[in-house]
C-alpha cells in the first residue's frame, strides 16, 4: 500500500511541472486510519501552499491517527510558506512515509528528525528512485548550481536539421512543433547560436504560452549578430540575453533592451551564471554548432530528438550536432530512460543522458 499511496502522491506532484521552479515538485496523500485515501494535494505553483497542506484542508479531521505519503521530505523552514512540519504535527497523523529526503540545505533531514521527536513514525525512501528522477532538474540545481540542459533537434530519418543550401524550415510537422512549443513553455531559458539566429531568424517564445516566460538566450563569441531579427525587435517584451566575448559591437543590441553579459566563452560558466539566477531548466534549440559544444564539453542532461519520415541527403546537408565528436566509440554518451511516442507523422524520442561515474 505504501507504493501503490507514494506512486499517486508521485503523480500529483508532476502536475506543477513548470509552474514550481525553482522549487521541486512535491504531491501529497493523507490516508485515514482505516486507509482510505481522505486528502490529496500538490504544490501547484512557486509561492503557493506546499503539498502537504493542500492535502491536509481536504483531509480535515479525518488525518488523525492516518498516514500523511508525500513524494518529498516535509520541509521544517520558514520560506514562502511556514513549515509543513507544523502541518503534519498538528494534523494528528501517526505515520508519514516519504519517497525522499530533500537536498536543500534549510531542510537536509531536519523535517524528518523534527516528526520523529514528535513520536511520528516515519518511513523513508520509498519509491526514492523515481521520487529523483522526477526532480532531477531540482536535484541537479541544488548539488551543482547548474540548471538542468535539455538538448533539442529535429531532423530527418537520414540525421539532417537543414539542406546542403540551409533550408530547415520544416521538417517536423506541426505536431512535433506544438510539443516543442509546451517544452518551451516551461523552460527558464531557450539557447540558441549565432548561426540559428542568422538562418532561422527564430523568435523563441512558446506559442502558446505555457507556465513561465523563457529568457531568449543568443551565445556569439564574435556578437556579430544581424541588425533586424525578432529577438531584438521583440527585447523590450521578452527577456533577451546574450553572451558574448565582444559586448562593443552589441551595443544597439542593448539600447533595444537585451541584456548583454561578456566573459570569456565556457558553457560551465554561462551555466553556473543562469544557475545563480535560479534557473531549473534550459533548453539549447540548436543548432548543430552549439549543439556540438555542449556535447564536447560534455554537457546536457536530456534529449529531445525529433525525426522526420523524411530523406534529405548530401555531404554538406548538416546532422544536429557538430563540434569535434569522439574518435572511439567507448566514449560516446550513452542514453537511459528512453521514451519513444508518435508525433502526427513524426516520432519523437526523450532519453536522458547516463550518469558518468
Ligand atoms: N532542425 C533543427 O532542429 C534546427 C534547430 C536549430 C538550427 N537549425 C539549423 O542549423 C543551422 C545553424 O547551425 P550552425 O551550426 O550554423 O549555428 P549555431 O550552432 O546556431 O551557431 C554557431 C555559432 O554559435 C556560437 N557558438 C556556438 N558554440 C559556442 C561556444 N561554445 N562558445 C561561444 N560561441 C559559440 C558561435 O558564434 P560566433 O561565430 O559568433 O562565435 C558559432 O559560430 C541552420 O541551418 C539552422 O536552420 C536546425
Amino acid at each position: 500500500m505504501d507504493e501503490t499511496h507514494i506512486d499517486r502522491a508521485l503523480a500529483l506532484a508532476a502536475r506543477g511541472l513548470g509552474a514550481v521552479e525553482p522549487n521541486p515538485m512535491v504531491g501529497a496523500v493523507v490516508a485515514a486510519a482505516d486507509g482510505r485515501v481522505v486528502g490529496e494535494g500538490w504544490h501547484r505553483r512557486f509561492g503557493d501552499m506546499h503539498a502537504e497542506v493542500n492535502a491536509f484542508a481536504e483531509a480535515g479531521e479525518r488525518a488523525r491517527g492516518g498516514t500523511l505519503f508525500v513524494s518529498l521530505e516535509p520541509c521544517c523552514h520558514f520560506g514562502k510558506t511556514p513549515p509543513c512540519t507544523t502541518a503534519v504535527i498538528a494534523s494528528g497523523v501517526r505515520r508519514v512515509v516519504v519517497a525522499m529526503l530533500d537536498p536543500f540545505p534549510q531542510v537536509a533531514g531536519g523535517g524528518v528528525a523534527i516528526l520523529r521527536e514528535a513520536g511520528i513514525e516515519v518511513v523513508v525512501g520509498i519509491r526514492e528512485a523515481e521520487a529523483k528522477a522526477l526532480n532531477a532538474p531540482f536535484l541537479k540545481r541544488i548539488a551543482t548550481g547548474m540548471p538542468w540542459v535539455h538538448l533539442k533537434w529535429a531532423m530527418s530519418l537520414d540525421g539532417k536539421i537543414a539542406t546542403r543550401t540551409g533550408d530547415s524550415q520544416w521538417i517536423s510537422g506541426v505536431e512535433s512543433r506544438a510539443v516543442v512549443h509546451e517544452l518551451r513553455g516551461r523552460m527558464d531559458a531557450i539557447l540558441v547560436g549565432r548561426g540559428t539566429v542568422v538562418a532561422d531568424n527564430p523568435l523563441l517564445t512558446a506559442r502558446p504560452a505555457g507556465p513561465r516566460m523563457a529568457t531568449r538566450i543568443i551565445i556569439s563569441k564574435s556578437g556579430e549578430l544581424p541588425a533586424a531579427c525578432q529577438l531584438r525587435t521583440t527585447a523590450r517584451e521578452i527577456p533577451t540575453l546574450i553572451f558574448t566575448e565582444n559586448a562593443a559591437i552589441l551595443r544597439d543590441w542593448k539600447d533595444d533592451g537585451c541584456e548583454i553579459i561578456e566573459m570569456p566563452m565556457s558553457l560551465e560558466a554561462i551555466l553556473r551564471e543562469l544557475g545563480r539566477r535560479g534557473m531549473t531548466n534550459v533548453l539549447v534549440e540548436g543548432g548543430a554548432g552549439l549543439l556540438g559544444s555542449f556535447l564536447d564539453a560534455g554537457i546536457g542532461d536530456e534529449v529531445h530528438a525529433f525525426i522526420a519520415p523524411m530523406l534529405i541527403g548530401g555531404l554538406g546537408a548538416p546532422s544536429p550536432i557538430q563540434g569535434a565528436g569522439i574518435a572511439n566509440l567507448a566514449n560516446a554518451r550513452q542514453l537511459v530512460r528512453m521514451q519513444t511516442r508518435s508525433c502526427g507523422p513524426d516520432t519523437y524520442i526523450q532519453a536522458r543522458f547516463e550518469k558518468r561515474s
